[in-house]
């Protein structure tokens, strides 16, 4: 049995609970909104959730989840994040995030995979409690994503203070996903990056350095070192005359963009040196950013503006994380998040399947 939302749209938050104790007998929350880094203190209630099932061999119908734990928030919470969501969810390893309540429910995989679409007009999706089948359709055939995966292993960071809004006393590690970067290529060349902001430190029980994936970050930060050498190597490779493309002036956040008529648009976004995240696991794990995940359009009709621009952003100095992967990498990718084995798979952008999200069609369950 899997679960299936879609269409999809996608925020995380945390939501940390408060025993009743004599002094407070309200069961309480601190639900996060980390877009904005607010947080808002609320009632906890139990209540049944029903999901759609995402099982094509049976009907339409709602799995119920009775006793399923929410947290209230104000809607001021709200903001920061796109008009008409309603509520956040978190995906996070937290035992009363969305995935594990439904795995401790119904006996399920503690599994979830998920698909960010490319664009507003587009649609994702997110299967819950399922390694697989995950099916899309194709020219009118059916064919099971789970098996183009490409694994990579999940590293639990022990130190979780400074990833939620509030810190907790108690230190508990972290609840996000941290895979093994080793190595960054952009066109084939190697980034030069300091390996000790790679690993994950746990002297002093920060947990500093590290590479990690957040969907409420817009677009990817990169501590600045790795920033520079970063942007560096990526003008000298665009510059070659397969691209042969000359920087304009910059618009924050960003500060390598080209004039949009020098760039070459193909099937797989923007044709500009592609960028090859080395992960850890069998050797050869490498998740390939193309285009369409590595460029942003910056349109300004006023003044005549029209750019692309790259959509990594200078994360400064003495940040916790190194590397946080963000939204705009993440489009258009099947991910799945294996919080029992510990694993990521990935397929790298869908159109160069020839797929979107999209093509998850199970907007008939809903
Ligand atoms: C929900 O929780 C109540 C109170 O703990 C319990 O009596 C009830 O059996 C639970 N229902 C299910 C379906 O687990
Ligand atoms: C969830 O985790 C907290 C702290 O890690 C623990 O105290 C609590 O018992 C757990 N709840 C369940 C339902 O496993
Ligand atoms: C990450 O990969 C490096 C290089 O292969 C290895 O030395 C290190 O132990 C790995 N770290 C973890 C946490 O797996
Ligand atoms: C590498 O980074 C570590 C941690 O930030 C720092 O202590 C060290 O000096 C750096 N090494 C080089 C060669 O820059
Ligand atoms: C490279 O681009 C410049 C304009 O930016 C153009 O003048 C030149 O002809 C191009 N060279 C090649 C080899 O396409
Ligand atoms: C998705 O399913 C709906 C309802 O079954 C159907 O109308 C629609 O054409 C399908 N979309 C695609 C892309 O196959």
């Amino acid at each position: 049995m899997s679960i299936a939302i879609a269409p999809f749209v996608f925020t995380s938050a945390s939501v940390e609970l408060l025993a009743p104790t004599a002094q407070n007998p309200i069961c309480g929350a601190y639900p996060e909104n980390l877009v904005v880094r607010d947080y808002d203190f609320d009632a906890t209630l139990i209540d049944t959730l029903a999901l759609p099932s995402a099982d094509v061999s049976t009907k339409t119908h709602l799995i119920s989840l009775p006793n399923y734990t929410f947290s209230c928030a104000h809607s001021s919470l709200l903001k920061g994040l796109p008009k008409d969501v309603t509520g956040l969810v978190s995906l996070s390893r937290y035992n009363l995030s969305l995935p594990n309540q439904i795995s401790s429910a119904l006996s399920v995989p503690n599994t979830f995979a998920v698909c960010f679409p490319g664009s507003f007009k587009s649609t994702g999706v997110a299967f819950f409690g399922s390694t697989g089948p995950y099916y899309a359709l194709f020219e009118n055939s059916k064919i099971d994503l789970s098996k183009s995966l490409i694994y990579t292993p999940l590293i639990v960071n022990p130190d979780g203070i400074g990833d939620t809004v509030i810190s907790y006393s108690d230190d508990p590690p972290s609840y996000e996903y941290f895979v093994n970067l080793t190595s960054v290529r952009i066109n084939g060349q190697n980034v030069p990056i300091n390996v000790s902001l790679l690993n994950i430190d746990h002297e002093n029980f920060l947990g500093i350095g590290g590479t990690k994936f957040s969907s409420n970050t817009p677009y990817s930060l990169l501590e600045r070192s790795i920033y520079k050498a970063f942007t560096k190597l990526f003008i000298k490779e665009a510059s070659l005359s397969r691209f042969n493309l000359t920087r304009t002036s910059p618009v924050k956040p960003f500060s390598v963009c080209y004039a949009a008529r020098l760039v070459k648009v193909t099937s797989i976004g923007p044709d500009v040196p592609t960028v090859d995240l080395e992960l850890g696991g069998k050797k050869g794990v490498v998740w390939r950013i193309v285009g369409a995940n590595s460029i942003v359009r910056v349109k300004n009709k006023k003044n005549n503006l029209d750019l692309w621009c790259l959509g990594f952003v200078d994360n400064g100095v003495n940040k916790k994380t190194s590397i946080v992967i963000g939204a705009k990498q993440l489009e258009e990718n099947l991910m799945q998040f294996d919080i029992e084995s510990n694993k990521l798979g990935f397929t790298s952008l869908l159109t160069s399947h020839s797929l979107k999200c999209s093509n998850f069609n199970v907007t008939d369950f809903a």
